[in-house]
């Protein structure tokens, strides 16, 4: 059992690229070992620093820091998951 959860897809809509997140892996992670520039902080999903917009999909949201309402369109990338293939614009 991983420590973050299932593997899945992101497909990144303003830099134009797919990336495939481990299950090992954050999608923060995965995001800056693909070369896009993010900012981050808490690593914990509290701060907010690292959240994306939401184009499509879903997320299993493990944050602390977004409102019900907030996480329909946008995500933290530290601690939060897709759900098979998510787009965002990042
Ligand atoms: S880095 Fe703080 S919520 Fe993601």
């Amino acid at each position: 059992m991983s420590l973050f959860g299932e593997p899945f897809t992101a497909k990144c809509r303003k830099s134009d690229v797919t990336i495939e997140v481990a299950e090992g892996q954050s999608l923060l992670q995965a995001l800056l070992d693909a070369g896009i520039s993010m900012d981050y902080s808490c690593e914990g999903g509290v701060c907010g620093t690292c959240v994306v917009p939401l184009v499509e999909g879903e997320v299993e949201h493990m944050d602390e820091f977004l409102t019900e309402d907030e996480q329909e369109s946008q995500l933290t990338t530290c601690v939060s998951r897709g759900i098979g293939e998510i787009e965002i614009d990042v």
